[in-house]
C-alpha cells in the first residue's frame, strides 16, 4: 500500500463532511439567480416572458438607445428654432433633457465678445465656473486669458464657450451621449455667432465639431474647416491643447504657443 486514497474514499470523507454538492468552474450570483426564480414563479402563467438578465458589458437596451436619439433630435429642433444668442441663452436655460443640468449650479453660456473674429470652445465647466455662471474663470481659465493675451487677445477681441454648458459632476469628462444632446445648441451657437475663426480647446472640443477619430495630439496645429448648413461660408478651425492639461503638462506649452501662432498669423491675413 503507497498511502494513496482511492477517488471513493475522498467521496465518502466528503459525504461526511456534509458536502452534498459540486460546484462548476464559474461563479454563480445566488442572489439574482433566486430573485429571478421567485419573480417567475409570481408571475402569472398568461404573463410574456422575462426579458434575458441584462449583461453589463453590452450596449444600454434598444429602448435606452431610442430614448437618447429622440432626446436629441429634440436639442436640436429647439436649436434650430433660435435666431439670436438670446433665444438660444434662454432655450439651454430651460431646456430639461440631460441630468448633468440638474446638479449643475448654472447654466453657462459664454462669455466675451460675440462679434470678436475668434470664438474659443472648451469643454465643460468646472467648479468655479458654475459658481460664477461664466465659461474658463477658474485656474484654467486665468491660463486660457494668459494664452490669448499672449498673442493680443482678450475678452473683448474673443468669444469663449463650452461644448457642454453644464458642470458634470466632480469634474469628470462629459460623456459622448451627453455631448451628443449638446451638439445641436452649439452648433447653433457657431452659426449665431457667425466667426472668423474657431479655436478649440481639448480633446472633447477637438472630437466633437472636427468629427475625427484621431487624438488632440495629432488633430493640433492643423487648419481644418467647419462646416453648418446656417454658415454663410466653411469657417477655419484649429484645435490645440487645453490650459488645465498644460498647467498638469507644462512642457505642452511649447507646442500650444506655436498653435496661437498660427491663429495670430491666420488674424493678420497671413493664412497657414
Ligand atoms: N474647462 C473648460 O473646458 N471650460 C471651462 O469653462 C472651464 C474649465
Amino acid at each position: 500500500m503507497d498511502g494513496a486514497l482511492h477517488p471513493h474514499d475522498i467521496l465518502r470523507w466528503y459525504l461526511e463532511a456534509g458536502v452534498d454538492e459540486t460546484i462548476g468552474e464559474t461563479p454563480v450570483d445566488r442572489y439574482a439567480v433566486s430573485s429571478r426564480a421567485r419573480e417567475q414563479q409570481q408571475r402569472p402563467a398568461s404573463a410574456p416572458p422575462p426579458d434575458p438578465v441584462p449583461d453589463r458589458h453590452h450596449a444600454p437596451p434598444a429602448s435606452a438607445a431610442v430614448a437618447a436619439s429622440a432626446i436629441v433630435g429634440t436639442a436640436a429642433h429647439i436649436a434650430a428654432g433660435c435666431s439670436s444668442l438670446a433665444e438660444l441663452r434662454v432655450a439651454l436655460e430651460g431646456f430639461d433633457g440631460l441630468a448633468l443640468k440638474r446638479a449643475a449650479a448654472s447654466t453657462v453660456f459664454a462669455d466675451g465678445n460675440p462679434e470678436a473674429a475668434v470664438m474659443c470652445i472648451g469643454e465643460a465647466p468646472g467648479q468655479e465656473e458654475d459658481r460664477q455662471g461664466r465659461p474658463f474663470v477658474g485656474a484654467s481659465g486665468k491660463l486660457l486669458d494668459r494664452m490669448l493675451n499672449s498673442i493680443g487677445l482678450d475678452r473683448d477681441t474673443a468669444y469663449i464657450t463650452n461644448v457642454v454648458p453644464w458642470r458634470p459632476p466632480a469634474n469628470r469628462k462629459p460623456g459622448p451621449d451627453e455631448v451628443a444632446v449638446c451638439l445641436p445648441f452649439l452648433s447653433r451657437h457657431i452659426e449665431l455667432v457667425d466667426p472668423q475663426m474657431l479655436v478649440l480647446f481639448g480633446g472633447a472640443a477637438a472630437s466633437a465639431l472636427l468629427a475625427k477619430a484621431e487624438g488632440i495630439n495629432r488633430l493640433r496645429g492643423r487648419w481644418f474647416e467647419y462646416n453648418s448648413p446656417g454658415l454663410p461660408r466653411p469657417v477655419p478651425v484649429l484645435a490645440t491643447f487645453h490650459p488645465a492639461y498644460l498647467l498638469r503638462t507644462p512642457e505642452a506649452k511649447r507646442d500650444a504657443w506655436r498653435d496661437l501662432l498660427m491663429v495670430r498669423k491666420k488674424l493678420d491675413g497671413g493664412g497657414r
